[in-house]
């Protein structure tokens, strides 16, 4: 007799108490990211969902329901919904960050083209509005759309503060809790609010799910700089070719003596990047311990999440959440 394969992280233990809901969801992605008329966006989607990816944030929204006591199916709507959003920011964002990896695979961008990337997430875009309006459920619209408006105006804030070197922290936190957070506490509330829960309820969800998505964001920020290409299946480096006012980079340049400023000033500042100049960004933040200190900001985050959990019903959902949010920053220990 085969023994099962020992259950690890509390990302597979959701993902075996929640099993059949997934399946559920599953099956609608893979039924709703065809096309009968335009084979290129088949050909897009199959190569990026085809590739994976955690799918923490359907999970969310399914804990969330099932934590709330929910026994309808609306959640798997709104579960896809959210991986539909997420799945069109990334072809999206890998086009505006001029990324070539993503999920292990060559982005879509690199193997088709910005156009079919722009296209094709415009297309997942539209799939995700169609599935969570069939709910009738007016509150989860409400949600979910305005968390897709506040991931756009995140990415353009973002934008704008690139190569800014007087971007300050609380313009990151703006930036990283609107393109990162607000889909994972849309995510959490949207499960809670279908299951009918109490506005408490869905008040922690939601700051569970926007502290969660702070602490990761920080954690893939972090990751940028000290990460493994194999290990994230994205390329290492991509922040700083980019000029992202990341949080390391926010922290070193607080304690930057003149040398070092004018360091950033030519890296960031102008973008004149040579051969070493990673190495010695990464030799600067270590110097000033901004690597160790984002981390810990990542672990607050995390923790705050871990808090938020408070008012929910104590249970193995609720248990594997509250690990969830030490899962998320632990590669960073
Ligand atoms: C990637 O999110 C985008 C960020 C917010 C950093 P994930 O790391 O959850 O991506 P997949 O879906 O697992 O590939
Ligand atoms: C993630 O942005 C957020 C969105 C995709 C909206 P990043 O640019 O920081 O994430 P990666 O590193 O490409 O996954
Ligand atoms: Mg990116
Ligand atoms: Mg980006």
């Amino acid at each position: 007799m085969n023994t099962p394969a020992p259950v690890e992280t509390p990302v597979e233990r959701l993902l075996a108490l929640l099993a059949p809901d997934m399946d559920g969801v599953a099956r609608l992605i893979r039924d709703r990211m065809a096309s009968q008329h335009a084979p290129r966006i088949p050909e897009v989607t199959a190569h990026l969902v085809g590739a994976g990816g955690k799918r923490l944030r359907p999970l969310l929204t399914l804990a969330a329901a099932r934590l709330c006591g929910y026994d309808g199916s609306d959640h798997l709507k709104l579960a896809a919904t959210v991986e539909f959003i997420h799945t069109a920011t990334l072809l999206h964002d890998d086009v505006v960050d001029e990324s070539a990896r993503r999920r292990g695979r060559p982005t879509a961008n690199l193997l088709w083209d910005n156009k079919s990337s722009v296209l094709v997430g415009d297309y997942l875009f539209a799939r995700a509005f169609q599935l969570m309006v069939e709910t009738g459920n007016l509150r989860v619209l409400d949600i979910l759309s305005n968390a897709a408006a506040v991931i756009a105006e995140g990415e353009v804030l973002q934008l704008t503060a690139a190569a800014n070197l007087d971007t300050d922290e609380t313009v990151y936190l703006q930036v990283i809790r609107g393109k990162t957070a607000a889909l994972f506490s849309a995510a959490t509330e949207a499960g809670a609010v279908v299951a009918g829960a109490d506005d408490v309820v869905a008040l922690a969800l939601h700051d569970y799910g926007d502290a969660l998505g702070i602490a990761f964001q920080i954690a893939d920020d972090l990751l940028d700089y000290r990460g493994t290409d194999d290990r994230l299946g994205k390329n290492v480096g991509d922040d700083f070719r980019e000029r992202k006012m990341s949080l390391p980079v926010i922290r070193a340049l607080a304690g930057a003596d003149e040398a070092e400023r004018d360091f950033w000033q030519r890296v960031i500042g102008k973008g004149d990047q040579r051969d070493g100049d990673l190495a010695t960004a990464m030799a600067i933040m270590t110097r000033h311990g901004s690597l160790d200190s984002t981390r810990d900001t990542a672990l607050e985050h995390a923790a705050r999440a871990r808090a938020a959990l408070g008012p929910l019903p104590v249970g193995p959902i609720r248990s594997q959440l509250a690990d969830l949010a030490d899962f998320v920053v632990a590669r960073l220990v």
